[in-house]
C-alpha cells in the first residue's frame, strides 16, 4: 500500500498512554536531569529489556520508566515529542490517556502534570491544527477508594478532562470493581471508556458496557470469542480502540498476520487502529496502520474505513468530524 495514502488519511488516535510515549533516550535524559538511578546501564540495555511475555511484564517496566517524570517541563517535553510524531503521521485529532496515580503515588501532583500536558496540547493546536482531548485513567490494580480520591483530586482540572478510563493489570480486576467510581464520574459529566478484553474475557467487555456505560472499548479483541457480544458491538456501533503492535508485543497474538482486526472489521465492528504505548511497542500510529495493512492484506477501502471509524468514534462535535470524513472520501476517490 502506498505510504503517502496512509499518511495523508486524516486519523484520530484514541488509545495512547502518554507515559507510554516516553522514549528510552528521554528516560536517560530525565534520569540525568533529576539524578534518578536507573536499573539499566544504557539506552540500548533499556531498549533490549522491552521483550515482554504479557501485559504485567510490560507494566512493571512502564511504571519504572515513568519515575523520571518530575517537573512540569518533563510532562510538556514528553507530550510535545508525541505530538510532533503524531503530526508527521497524519493524526488530526488525539485523545491522550494519562495515569494520575502513577505520579501522585510519587508525590507528583496534578498541579505538576496537568499544566505540562495542557501546554503541549495547546501548542499543537496552534502550530499543527491538531485537536485533542484528555482521558484520565484509573489504575485498576489499585483500590476503589484510591480511584475515588483521584477523581476528587481532579476537581480543579475538571474542565480540561473529557473522559475517565480504566487501565493497568486487567485479569482479576474486572470493571465491576469500579462501578461506583464510574457512576460518580458520569454524574460529574465525564464520558467513560475502559480497557476490556485485552487479556480479560468477554465478560469484562459486557461489564464495561453495562456497568461502566462506556462510549468505547479499549482493545476488546477477545470479544470475538463471544458471537452474541460481537452482534451487540455491531448493533450498537460500539468502537473498539485496537492496538495491533501492542497486541503482538504483549503476546495477545503470536504474529500480526494472526491478528483478528480484519475479521472484526469484516463483521461490521467499528474497529480503530492506535499505538497504545508506542515507545515500548515498536511504532507510532502510522506504523501500526502500515504493518497491519501489510500483514492482513487490507485494501485501500478497508484502511480508509479504519480512519473513518477513528474520526467517527472521537469525542468531537459532528461539525468538526465532517471535514476530516470528507477528506477521507476524497483521498479514496482519487485512487
Ligand atoms: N497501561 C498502559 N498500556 C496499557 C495496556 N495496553 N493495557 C493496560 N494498561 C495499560
Ligand atoms: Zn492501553
Amino acid at each position: 500500500m502506498n505510504d503517502d495514502f496512509l499518511r495523508a488519511l486524516p486519523k484520530a488516535e484514541l488509545h495512547l498512554h502518554i507515559e507510554g510515549s516516553l522514549e528510552p533516550e528521554t528516560v536517560f535524559r530525565l534520569a540525568g536531569k533529576h539524578g534518578v538511578a536507573l536499573k539499566y546501564p544504557s539506552v540500548e540495555a533499556l531498549r533490549a529489556a522491552y521483550d515482554f511475555s504479557d501485559l504485567q511484564s510490560f507494566l512493571d517496566i512502564y511504571y519504572a520508566g515513568a519515575d523520571v517524570l518530575r517537573d512540569e517541563q518533563d510532562f510538556y517535553d514528553m507530550t510535545w515529542a508525541y505530538l510532533e510524531r503524531a503530526q508527521a503521521d497524519g493524526v488530526v485529532h488525539t485523545e491522550l490517556f494519562f495515569d494520575p496515580q502513577t505520579h501522585t503515588a510519587r508525590g507528583i501532583g496534578f498541579e505538576v502534570f496537568m499544566p505540562g500536558l495542557k501546554r503541549a496540547l495547546d501548542a499543537a493546536a496552534a502550530r499543527f491544527g491538531i485537536s485533542s482531548r484528555l482521558v484520565m485513567c484509573f489504575l485498576r490494580h489499585l483500590s476503589e477508594e484510591d480511584a475515588f480520591a483521584t477523581l476528587e483530586a481532579a476537581t480543579p482540572w475538571r474542565d480540561w478532562i473529557t473522559a475517565v478510563g480504566l487501565d493497568s493489570s486487567e485479569v482479576g480486576h474486572p470493571p465491576s470493581k469500579f462501578e461506583r467510581v464510574f457512576a460518580r464520574a458520569r454524574e460529574l459529566g465525564y464520558l467513560t471508556v475502559a480497557h476490556a478484553g485485552e487479556e480479560g474475557p468477554p465478560a469484562y467487555v459486557y461489564e464495561a458496557l453495562d456497568l461502566l456505560k462506556v462510549s468505547r472499548i479499549d482493545h476488546g479483541v477477545r470479544s470475538l470469542e463471544d458471537p452474541a457480544l460481537m452482534a451487540r458491538l455491531v448493533a450498537e456501533r460500539m468502537p473498539l480502540t485496537v492496538c495491533p503492535l501492542s497486541n503482538v508485543k504483549l503476546c495477545v497474538f503470536r504474529t500480526l498476520a494472526e491478528h483478528n482486526l480484519k475479521t472484526m472489521l469484516d463483521q461490521g465492528v467499528a474497529v480503530t487502529v492506535n499505538s497504545d504505548d508506542p515507545a515500548y511497542f515498536g511504532g507510532y500510529v502510522l506504523e501500526n496502520y502500515r504493518q497491519t495493512a501489510a500483514a492482513l492484506g487490507l485494501t485501500r477501502a478497508e484502511v480508509a474505513q479504519l480512519a473513518r471509524n477513528s474520526i467517527e468514534a472521537a469525542f468531537l462535535p459532528e461539525a468538526e468530524k465532517q471535514p476530516h470524513l470528507a477528506r477521507i472520501d476524497a483521498l479514496l476517490a482519487a485512487g
